[in-house]
């Protein structure tokens, strides 16, 4: 299905769709598992880097598989939307609404402002004739990740928003308020330090900008990327086993739920599940030297990834029951 119907719903409902990038098997179950278990509706999302490692065809038909394992779990009507992350070119774009997807991102954010609108436009007028919805994207976050980078953010300027949404006809808005891209989200010179614990506590979201963009566009689409909390447990373990993630922060929790209850309807999370997975695997590894069947450990790392699933949906997004 596309986004239009579930995003109405949630903008009412006061919750949030869970986005979760997939690259593989064992992501893609543990999101399934998590929705289906939960009767949370859940996007399921590839980047331009997915395609790349992935291939194509073979996501485009797990994908399809997704839909029928879930039924299979007893989700009889699964809500489940394939929708393309950070499109960069009309072609992309184009090439997933004929592919199957039935949504797509087109992010032109780094242009221009009046070559994003026509960008932007020329995605929303393809993909509408086959009801695929598109999400644009105002503003710029910081952050870097293989198919996204930019070394500083600028927020979206809520004076824009009206114009761009009307001139492009995009179906939903990612904004920039302070979100971004990784494991990293801050330099720990824009954070404090929590004194007992030492960890670094990072700055809050600008919800007065996100409020102002609402009074613009009331009850319109609105979406947040860069939104992984980066657990604190997770990069312990992974710290405490051989890996190097020092200073590594997030979005915390709490801003995410109260950001859930508004406008915000899409929220895109993709790095927890990378800190999960990897997390798993490093302590298989450590606790267990001799294994090298790599079912032991994925298939731990299926579990925890399912865990965060869950975690997210019912207590971060509150889109546990909506499906
Ligand atoms: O926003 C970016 C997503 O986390 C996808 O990252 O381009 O490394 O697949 P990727
Ligand atoms: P994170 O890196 O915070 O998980 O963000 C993912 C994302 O925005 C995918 O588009
Ligand atoms: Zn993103």
């Amino acid at each position: 299905m596309n986004t239009r119907e579930m995003f109405a719903k949630a903008i009412k409902g006061g919750y949030a769709i869970p986005a979760f990038n997939f690259n593989n098997m064992e992501q893609l179950q543990a999101i399934i598992k998590a929705s289906a278990e939960t009767k949370s509706p859940v996007i399921l999302q590839v980047s331009k880097g997915a395609r790349n490692y992935a291939n194509q065809t073979l996501l485009r038909y797990m994908a399809q598989g997704a839909v029928e394992y879930a039924k299979e779990l007893g989700w009889e009507k699964p809500q489940i939307v394939l929708h393309l992350d950070h499109g960069d070119s009309f072609e992309l774009c184009k090439s997933c609404v004929d592919f199957g997807f039935s949504s797509v991102m087109i992010d032109a954010s780094h242009l221009p402002y009046e070559e994003n609108i026509a960008l932007t436009k020329k995605v929303v007028d393809y993909a509408h004739q086959f009801d695929v919805t598109v999400e644009a994207e105002l503003g710029v976050l910081a952050g870097v990740e293989d198919e996204v980078s930019s070394a500083v953010s600028h927020y979206t300027k809520p004076e824009e928003v009206v114009d761009f949404a009307t001139r492009t006809g995009c179906d939903s808005l990612a904004i920039s308020i302070g979100t971004s891209h990784g494991a990293y989200k801050f330099t720990p010179e824009q954070c404090t330090r929590d004194p007992k614990t030492g960890k670094l506590v990072p700055p809050p979201l600008a919800f007065d900008v996100l409020d102002a963009i609402m009074e613009q566009l009331p009850g319109f689409p609105i979406v947040l990327h860069g939104s992984s909390s980066v657990p604190q447990e997770y990069v312990d373990i992974i710290n405490e086993n051989g890996g190097k993630l020092p200073d590594a922060v997030g979005i915390p929790e709490e801003q995410l739920r109260k950001a859930s209850k508004s406008a915000v309807c899409k929220i895109n999370i993709d790095s927890d599940s990378r800190l999960a997975f990897t997390a798993a695997v490093r302590k298989v590894l450590t606790d267990k030297p001799g294994e090298f069947d790599p079912r032991k450990y994925c298939g731990v790392a299926r579990d925890w990834m399912e865990d965060l699933y869950k975690h997210k949906i019912v207590n971060v997004l509150g889109s546990d029951g909506k499906a």
